[in-house]
């Protein structure tokens, strides 16, 4: 693999900035100074460093972004931003989106390169759960509440499986005028799932924001449109959550 690419795949910068930093005398393979960005390395076996710090071989890559409402969960659109346009290139031909929001919705979107974790993630035998804050027109009635909680006829073959009602953890100012605002914890990944249980009940969405998949919340000091690498520690969660059972 070129040089280049390895550190821009481990997250050390862009292609300017990675090459940038090699002509600074600050990147060795096997403790020889690198001064070809285009040298070839082999992951794995040569020893990289960048800055005194050792890169190693990431085998995938993982990503949580704030997903900004109006651009779209695709790889490449024609007309519209994709989820992919926010990253370099180096990462957009890598990622792939775990799972769809709308395009309105907001929040928390994962994003790897491992398949195999995608398929767990989405699949609707693991059950991983979604937590989203919901914006409605008005609070949901007890019986509105009860019928989500044991599940509910959206036009599917089945039923949603039972879901859950809370009320946000913290104060949470309505928008796009709506007047309450509740957090709903599903189990699937139906199409336009909250929207039509939301619609099921009486209700409406207003503005719909994902805050948690399995054990990952939504890092707060993301704007939307920022993006941050997992944790190891975020990492072995997912998959414990994709496993089946909650830790
Ligand atoms: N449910 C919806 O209706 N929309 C989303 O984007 C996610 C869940």
């Amino acid at each position: 693999m070129r040089l280049d690419k390895y550190l821009c795949e481990a997250g050390i910068g862009t292609r300017s900035e990675v090459k940038k930093l090699i002509s600074k005398k600050k990147v060795t393979v096997n403790d020889r100074c690198a001064d070809d960005p285009g040298m070839h390395i082999a992951p794995g076996s040569d020893a990289v460093f960048a800055d005194g710090k050792e890169i190693t071989f990431k085998e995938h890559v993982y990503y949580m972004l704030n997903k900004p409402a109006g651009v779209i969960t695709a790889s490449k659109d024609r007309n519209d931003k994709t989820v992919l346009d926010f990253f370099p290139d180096v990462l957009k031909d890598r990622l792939e989106p775990v799972g769809r929001l709308d395009k309105d919705t907001e929040g928390l979107l994962l994003l790897t390169d491992d398949g195999a974790l995608i398929h767990r993630l989405i699949s609707p035998k693991y059950h991983v759960d979604k937590e989203y804050e919901v914006h409605i027109p008005e609070m949901l009635s007890e019986e509105a509440v009860k019928r989500i909680e044991e599940g509910l006829d959206i036009g599917d073959d089945k039923p949603t499986l039972p879901a859950k009602v809370k009320i946000p953890d913290r104060m949470c100012e309505p928008k796009c005028g709506a007047v309450a605002v509740i957090n709903l914890i599903i189990h699937e990944g139906r199409f336009h799932q909250v929207k039509r249980m939301a619609e099921a009940v009486g209700s409406k969405v207003l503005y719909l924001k994902r805050l948690r998949m399995g054990s990952i919340v939504l890092d707060e000091r993301l704007g939307t449109g920022e993006y941050r690498e997992l944790t190891q520690q975020e990492i072995d969660y997912l998959y414990e959550d994709s496993k089946g059972g909650k830790r």
